[in-house]
């Protein structure tokens, strides 16, 4: 923290009133049934984003990044509205626009959220800004508010129709475990996910495949649900069961069926994963992990050849659970694994990907950690 503070001064000559920290995240399970009200059961990371602020008396907003100083984006901040300038910075200037600020601010961010993984980089990008102008600005709002006013600014700032979950978490989570989130009333209750004194570990294998939620199979994936629920007069598929599913199969297409099919077998895992998980039985919470990840493949269909590959390679080499995580269509997976099969998956997973000549994928490991926090500079 005390790194950002500096990048802050160097930069603008002076010290930032607020820093703040924002993690990024891994869903152990509940994929695509946020934007459907269903629950989804997500961790915060050890890696996270960093923001140093201060407030302007003029009403220029100045951005920056540690990763590329030497370019400070400058708009005046009645221009920051949805279709303004910028390119990442729109992350930051949305979050300014969805908690209607007035005044002008410097900021300087700083991350090691690996961008592009899956592992939701741009909502820690999001709520680090967010908290730190919650402090900053004495806004009061409560990290629901946040993680609503974090949602619009991707969803309208940006433009990607991202679901509550990868805000929420950021902003709620907590170490040493794994948040059960309602979507529906983003009500949360802390599930104790002690991967390390079960001496197991958990996996990141991001696959380095290209992972985009703008690239329009997420908003056709959402546009399915929504048309299910408008067909069959429901407000969301958490309102639905499989035997009311199959007794309407002819109102919908097939291809909506199987969206369907995979939202509410879905949200049944997460409940069955948080029992499992309170009962420290792993076996079972790794057999739901298997199964939401066929589900993802093959009724939701937003796996890809090398999320397929890295959970079916892990799973060969012993995983207790393997699945894709995020978005889908790349990104990353997760394989539950007992720690001392470490390199052994590794190992296995690497060989795969060169076997079938893709780019060489990278692995993490964390810890559920906590949620985002800001700070006064003294
Ligand atoms: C992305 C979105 C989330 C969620 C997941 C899929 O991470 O940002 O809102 O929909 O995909 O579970």
């Amino acid at each position: 923290m005390a790194s950002i503070a500096r990048g802050f001064e160097e930069l603008y000559g002076r010290k930032p009133e607020v820093i703040s920290e924002a993690p990024g995240r891994v869903n152990l399970i509940g994929e695509h049934i946020d934007y459907s009200e269903g629950f989804v059961l997500p961790f915060a990371i050890a890696d996270r984003t960093y923001a140093a602020i201060a407030a302007r008396g003029d009403g220029l907003v100045r951005i920056a990044s540690h990763q590329r100083k030497e370019k400070i984006f400058s708009i005046d901040i009645n221009d920051v509205k949805p279709g303004s300038k910028g390119d990442w910075e729109k992350y930051v200037l949305g979050v300014l626009w969805s908690l209607g600020i007035t005044s002008g601010v410097d900021i300087f961010v700083d991350g090691n959220v690996p961008g592009g993984a899956g592992l939701s980089s741009s909502a820690a990008l999001e709520c680090s800004v967010a908290v730190a102008l919650n402090s900053l600005f004495s806004l009061g709002k409560s990290k629901e508010d946040l993680a609503r006013a974090t949602q619009r600014a991707e969803n309208d700032y940006v433009g990607v129709p991202c679901g509550i979950m990868d805000q929420s978490v950021s902003l709620m989570g907590q170490a040493g475990a794994a948040l059960l989130l309602d979507c529906r009333d983003l009500t949360t209750e802390i599930v104790p996910f002690s991967v390390a004194d079960a001496g197991l570990e958990l996996l990141i294998i991001d696959t380095q495949a290209h992972h985009a939620l703008t690239d329009g199979g997420y908003a056709e994936r959402r546009a399915a649900c929504e048309s299910v629920a408008r067909k069959l007069d429901i407000p969301s598929m958490r309102h639905l069961t499989l035997d009311a599913l199959e007794a309407q199969r002819e109102k919908i297409t097939a291809t909506e069926f199987i969206r369907a099919r995979h939202a509410v077998t879905e949200i049944a895992r997460v409940l069955e994963a948080v029992v499992a998980l309170r009962a420290s039985d792993f076996v079972t919470l790794g057999k739901l992990i298997n199964a939401s990840h066929i589900s993802l493949r093959d009724d939701y269909a937003v796996s890809c050849p090398e999320l397929d590959v890295a959970v079916d390679a892990a799973i060969a080499a012993g995983a207790i659970g393997s699945r894709m995580v995020g978005g889908g269509f790349g990104g990353s997976a997760i394989a539950l694994i007992k720690a001392s099969d470490i390199q052994k998956t590794k190992d296995a997973v690497l060989a795969a990907f060169e076997g079938r000549g893709f780019r060489k994928p990278r692995f993490f490991t964390s810890l559920p950690s906590a949620g985002a926090s800001a700070s006064l500079v003294q």
